[in-house]
């Protein structure tokens, strides 16, 4: 062993610092430098976010007749789809976005694409198992309620707020139903029968129960419920990534994508009449964008903008969210039988929702042998952690016939969403957050789409987004 001085460690130390960044802090960057005129690039927007909003609004825009550029810190765009392919035979495996609402606003971006949609059809497992995955056994006489009857009291609430059809355009003052905590809500008008239904719903709100009501509405709002009641839709393929294939395609023909890019400084008003000039790191060096406009399709998150020339206004929204996380992963060689779900029922939690951090459940896939696990956590924990609990929850299995191999097991795919779902307090809605947040649409010149400004899901985000495009035009 080579013995290591204190110094080296503390250089190890950084080095491991700028390795786990994904993106490194800004450098000093002189504005003025001479760039090449290949590295300059002059559109009417800068996306930055190839994700679900991201890529919806550069193909939105462009058929809008705008220039567009769009900056995606991965080599892939799609953000949170996430599709594994069986390399033998082909075979497709959406394990992160699954299903889309039928609604004109989906029809339609499919459709321009020619990526034809289905009835999302994943077969009923064999066998599913309620268990406890702190202790691993069963819980035993645990029913799943009828939420028939809820889901239309649920809906009676729901109509009351027209207005959480898209984004947080709350009134002020804020009803003060949608500030109690969901636990409260169901309380108070005896919707039980949610709780459970939404959870599953919603995976990834590890903490959805102790939550103004206001997150629980706009996740579950009424198209969703319209969706449920009916049939969700997913690609006939089962693969959503063909919707990224074909917008990357698009782009990259359109001279309209940086992939592993991201942003390094961003000076919104280098002339005086409120143009930006944003600096970028691309894999073939720093590239120089000019834009009118700049649409942020990531978390807004003050780490998120690094090198920007913010405003107190910005910091005060960017500073406030808090999040949790959320995993997908598929593994193979569990001792997971096929077709066997298991789902995390807590066997004395309040309406028996799965103690977190921990693993949703456990669904078969569409191949034998690979299993698909989802986990959440109401507060960040490391992906060698998470793997680890994953690894460990699996070994506790105590489930008659199952033997888990979890000395065995490997993971085909890890994918961490952090960070998920981004809230604040009853306290900060009732005082205005959502009325300051949404004020900044337009604000020197940027715009902001996603899920921290609609709800997670796809339909609802650029259902959201169309509401922008034409003020974005017009700027
Ligand atoms: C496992 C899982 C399953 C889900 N299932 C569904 C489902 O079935 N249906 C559904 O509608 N929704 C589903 N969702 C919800 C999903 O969150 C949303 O539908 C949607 O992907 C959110 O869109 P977004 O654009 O806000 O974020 P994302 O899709 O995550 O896009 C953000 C993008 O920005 C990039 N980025 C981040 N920071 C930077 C930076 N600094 N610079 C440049 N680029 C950056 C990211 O790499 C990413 O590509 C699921 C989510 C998860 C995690
Ligand atoms: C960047 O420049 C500012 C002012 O010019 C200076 O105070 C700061 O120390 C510099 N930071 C780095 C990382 O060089
Ligand atoms: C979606 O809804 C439309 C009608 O709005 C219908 O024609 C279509 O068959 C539905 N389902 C699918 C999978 O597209
Ligand atoms: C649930 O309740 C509804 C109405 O109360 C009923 O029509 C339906 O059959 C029930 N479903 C199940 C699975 O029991
Ligand atoms: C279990 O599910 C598999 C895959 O869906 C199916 O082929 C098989 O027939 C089922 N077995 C039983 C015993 O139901
Ligand atoms: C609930 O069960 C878990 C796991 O067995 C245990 O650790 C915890 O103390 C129990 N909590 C209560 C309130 O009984
Ligand atoms: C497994 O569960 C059975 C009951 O189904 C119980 O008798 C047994 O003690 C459990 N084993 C362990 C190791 O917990
Ligand atoms: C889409 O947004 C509009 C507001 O612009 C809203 O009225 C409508 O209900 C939303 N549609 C869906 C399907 O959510």
């Amino acid at each position: 062993m080579k013995p290591i001085s204190l110094g080296t460690l503390k250089i190890l130390s950084l080095t491991y610092l700028t390795l786990v960044a994904a993106i490194p802090d800004p450098q000093n960057i002189t504005i003025e430098d001479d760039y090449h005129e290949r590295d300059v690039i002059t559109r009417d927007v800068c996306i930055i976010g190839g994700g679900s909003a991201g890529t919806y609004s550069a193909i939105r825009l462009l058929e809008l007749g705008q220039t567009v550029i769009v900056i995606e810190k991965e080599s892939l765009m799609g953000g949170h789809t996430n599709t594994f392919t069986i390399r033998s035979s082909g075979l497709k495996i959406d394990y992160g976005v699954v299903v889309f609402h039928n609604n004109s606003v989906v029809q339609d971006y499919f459709g321009h694409f020619k990526i034809p949609l289905a009835y999302a059809d994943f077969g009923t497992p064999n066998t599913t198992a309620n268990v406890d995955f702190r202790t691993g056994q069963i819980v035993a006489g645990f029913v799943s309620e009828n939420s028939t009857s809820a889901l239309e009291g649920w809906v009676v609430q729901l109509q009351k707020y027209p207005f959480l059809a898209a984004g947080f355009n709350l009134p002020d003052p804020v009803p003060e139903d949608l500030l109690l905590s969901f636990n409260d809500f169901v309380q108070k008008y005896n919707l039980d029968g949610m709780v459970q239904l939404i959870s599953q719903l919603d995976q990834g709100y590890a903490d959805l129960l102790n939550q103004p009501t206001l997150y629980a509405m706009k996740s579950l709002g009424l198209d969703l419920v319209r969706t449920v009641q009916n049939s969700y839709i997913t690609t006939a393929r089962h693969d959503n990534y063909e919707l990224y294939d074909a917008a990357t395609t698009e782009l990259s023909a359109a001279k309209s994508l940086l992939l592993s890019s991201y942003v390094i400084s961003v000076d919104r008003n280098y002339d005086g009449k409120g143009s930006a000039k944003i600096v970028v790191q691309t894999p073939t060096g720093k590239k120089l964008i000019k834009a009118r406009k700049i649409v942020v399709a990531i978390p807004p998150r003050t780490s998120s903008f690094k090198g920007w020339d913010l405003d107190n206004q910005e910091k005060d929204i960017f500073g406030t969210y808090r999040n949790e996380v959320y995993y997908t992963c598929l593994l193979t060689n569990t001792g997971i039988p096929d077709s066997f779900a298991v789902n995390n029922i807590g066997a004395n939690t309040s309406f028996n929702l799965p103690a977190l951090p921990g693993i949703y459940d456990i669904r078969p896939t569409a191949e034998p042998g690979l299993i698909d696990v989802k986990y959440g956590s109401p507060f960040e924990q490391d992906d060698t952690t998470v793997k680890k609990n994953i690894i460990a929850a699996l070994g506790r299995l105590n489930i008659t016939g199952v033997t888990t191999t979890p000395e065995k097991a490997m993971f085909a795919a890890f994918n961490a969403h952090v960070p998920f779902f981004e809230h604040v307090t009853s306290d900060q809605i009732k005082e205005g957050f959502y009325k300051r947040a949404t004020g900044l649409q337009g604000h020197r010149g940027v715009w902001y789409t996603g899920a921290a400004w609609e709800t997670h899901d796809s339909s609802q985000i650029w259902n959201f987004t169309e509401i922008l495009l034409p003020e974005i035009v017009k700027a």
